[in-house]
């Protein structure tokens, strides 16, 4: 089994803490003890496992994460999401510790922009201002104008001027249905998600016809054939609301499935039916989300590793559109 100090010098490699935990371990409590020992705090994102979520002290979409971040008094903030999560937690938080389960836990939506490629073609276009997806690099970050997540990208692209030549990355699918929804012309960046590019219209058609009162809600990173069929469009957050206030007792939902833990959880009467993708699988999971187990949280909270670490100048250069962010989010009550 390998040591404290045998596994630190593996971490950058194997992306988390290689130790094993004994199995009889009540890592729950464990959790709960070393929350308080060390003033952290967990914050958790929908995709998360399960377990996780039922140990966060907040779960939510993106938009809720940054400012969850933003507004803790914590000493330490651990995040259970992906990569670009804990590093904006960073970048909105550089006095404090901010740990990710698995450093390995990317996005291939942001992996989809490469920041050195994205200059090239921003500067090919100086009279457009950049916006960005949240779902992106701190180097990404810091070439945009302004940050944006999936549920505030509309009011935040309808708060500028109409005539303001816009760049969209790096999703192509959430920019398209800004698009649609804006009747905009923003230039869109080719990247996607790995995950809701996947999803198959024809099994969503016939999961459709098997429940007839079942309504279709989607994520707006989905590409546009799904999106059309959905009777909702809307971050993980939005359409978790949705299914708390509308009256429909099934649901075909079409994001990744860890979402359906809290609806089943706040809806235990209403039926959540996972959207399939086109491969042999019956739901659509995300794997780097799925990368942070219940273990690798009790580890990397108990040896305050990984840690999310940062170039100053980078970390100032790609604060400045996710504050324009928070205001902006913030004037809308969003
Ligand atoms: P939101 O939770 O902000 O809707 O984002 C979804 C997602 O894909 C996060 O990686
Ligand atoms: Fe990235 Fe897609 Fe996974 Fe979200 S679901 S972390 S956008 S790959």
């Amino acid at each position: 089994m390998a040591d404290i100090n045998s596994a630190k010098l593996n971490l950058e490699k194997a992306g988390f803490l290689d130790i094993d935990v004994d199995p009889e371990k009540d890592l729950f409590a464990e959790i709960e003890r070393l929350k308080k020992e060390k003033n952290a705090i967990i914050l958790a994102h929908y995709y998360q496992e399960p377990d996780i979520q039922d140990v966060a002290d907040f779960i939510g979409d993106s938009l809720g994460l940054a400012q969850a971040a933003e507004r803790t008094d914590a000493d330490i903030i651990v995040f259970a999401g992906v990569h670009f999560m804990a590093e904006t937690a960073k970048i909105l938080n550089p006095s404090k510790k901010v740990l990710l389960p698995d450093l390995k836990a990317g996005c291939s939506l942001s992996d989809s922009a490469p920041p050195a490629l994205f200059k090239q073609f921003r500067d090919k276009h100086p009279d457009h201002i950049v916006i960005t997806y949240i779902n992106c690099s701190a180097g990404m970050k810091a070439l945009s104008d302004i940050i944006c997540t999936s549920s505030n990208a509309q009011k935040i692209i309808e708060s500028l001027p109409v005539d303001q030549k816009i760049i969209f990355a790096p999703d192509k699918n959430l920019g398209a249905y800004i698009n649609k929804q804006t009747g905009r012309d923003m230039l869109l960046w080719n990247g996607a998600c790995m995950v809701h590019e996947i999803f198959s219209l024809e099994k969503i058609t016939k999961l459709k016809i098997r429940h007839p009162k079942a309504k279709v809600i989607a994520h707006p990173e989905c590409e546009a054939p799904v999106l059309a069929v959905a009777d909702y469009i809307g971050s993980t957050t939005g359409l978790l609301k949705f299914t708390q206030k509308d009256d429909a007792q099934e649901y075909i939902v079409v994001t990744e499935t860890g979402i359906l833990h809290q609806m089943q959880k706040n809806n235990p009467q209403k039926t959540f039916i996972p959207a399939p993708p086109n491969n042999s699988c019956a739901c659509n999971d995300c794997p780097h989300m799925k990368l942070n187990t219940l273990e690798k949280l009790y580890l990397c909270m108990q040896y305050e590793l990984p840690e999310i670490t940062m170039n100053e100048e980078l970390r100032i250069a790609a604060k400045k559109p996710i504050d324009r962010m928070l205001q902006i989010s913030a004037q809308y009550g969003l």
